[in-house]
């Protein structure tokens, strides 16, 4: 009889692949703290996003992987996950953040500050720290979309507080001008105003900062890219051709400030205007496709009362999609990180 050893379970571990990294789990590093006693086995499986659609089929396959082995009794398997950051050490962020992405789209009113909230709560509800930056200084959402009311409060060191709702942290010019004050800032001003977002704020520690991009492929594109490595975008578009066109626009300009797509979502699918354009484009462009959002009611009565539909209606279409959106994007930032970093090996 063989014996259970480290070794013969290391070994074990290795017939499990990551679907998306295309390693298997010893080489990514995911194995930690593995014990062996007697016939017993306890190990942790640290994920590189605690939002990875997948954990849950790992979990069971590196359990089965070892448990099969000879003189193994009992397997336990603990599942946690880390979010490596992207961003060089010691930048002059406010905070210590893993990845910064951007939800962005040829224009106005196809469901960006929907989806940026919706993804956030997402990834918040899957265990990640999500914070949340409104880049829309001109006309800023995300309060009345993540019913925030009131002005944040400076901490003792100068730096802005954030606003916390649903466990997301958020910061928006909404909250900072008086009510109903028409915002009309220049360009110079809106670059300072994002830096300020960035740097300024006390982020503390996220592991995804989601930009709401104001409509068009300006100014706010230019400037978050030059203040911020990027991890990357979500292309919101609505079927029509008409929006597509604006689609193709915004995705050269992610290639222009040289920041990744991560890829395309469909939101308003359905009767009124069509579907499959998204897809469609994803294609065209050999991006990956996100997925599609119905278009519903409830989505924006979720957003008028400020609580994303994720929460006020788990169970809908539309909630399911977002929460797969979530899944997706974590895991498209996920590959985009191992694509460029050198894994360690264990
Ligand atoms: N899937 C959807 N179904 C129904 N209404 C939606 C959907 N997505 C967004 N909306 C509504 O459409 C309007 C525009 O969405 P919004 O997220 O503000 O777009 P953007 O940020 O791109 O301007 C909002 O009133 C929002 O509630
Ligand atoms: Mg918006």
């Amino acid at each position: 009889m063989t014996e259970l050893t480290k070794e013969t379970v290391l070994d074990a571990l290795k017939a499990v692949q990551d679907p998306d990294l295309h390693q298997d789990i010893v080489a990514l590093g995911f194995v930690q703290d593995l014990t062996v006693c007697g016939g017993g086995v306890k190990f942790t499986l640290e994920l590189t996003t605690p939002a990875c659609p997948v954990k849950e089929e790992l979990k069971q396959q590196a359990h089965d992987a070892v448990a099969a082995l000879e003189g193994a009794e009992q397997v336990t398997v603990n599942l946690t996950a880390k979010v490596k950051s992207s961003l060089p050490e010691g930048n002059d962020l406010g905070g210590n953040i893993g990845h910064v992405l951007a939800v962005t789209s040829g224009k106005g009113g196809v469901g960006k500050t929907t989806t940026t909230v919706n993804l956030a709560v997402a990834l918040s509800q899957a265990g990640a720290k999500v914070g949340i930056l409104d880049a829309d200084v001109y006309g800023p959402n995300i309060p009345v979309m993540m019913g925030i009311q009131g002005k944040p409060t400076g901490g003792a060191d100068g730096q802005i507080v954030p606003m916390t709702a649903h466990g997301v942290k958020t910061i928006s010019v909404g909250n900072l001008v008086e009510d109903g004050q028409p915002v009309m800032w220049r360009g110079p001003m809106l670059h300072k105003a994002l830096e300020q977002f960035l740097k300024e704020v006390h982020w503390g520690s996220l592991d995804y900062l989601i930009v709401d991009m104001p409509p068009g492929t300006g100014d706010a594109q230019i400037s978050l890219a030059q203040l911020v490595p990027l991890s990357g975008a979500v292309v919101v578009t609505m079927p029509p051709e008409v929006s597509l066109t604006d689609v193709r626009r915004a995705i050269g300009m992610c290639k222009k400030v040289k920041c990744p797509i991560l890829g395309v979502v469909e939101n308003m699918s359905g009767d009124i205007f069509g579907t499959g354009g998204g897809k469609k484009t994803a294609e065209a462009y050999d991006l990956p496709y996100l997925g599609t959002v119905p278009l519903h009611p409830d989505v924006r009565q979720a957003g008028d009362s400020g609580t994303p539909v994720v929460l006020s209606h788990p169970d809908s279409a539309a909630a399911k999609a977002y929460v797969s959106l979530a899944g997706k994007v974590a895991r498209e930032i996920s590959k985009k990180q191992s694509q460029q970093l050198p894994l360690l090996e264990v």
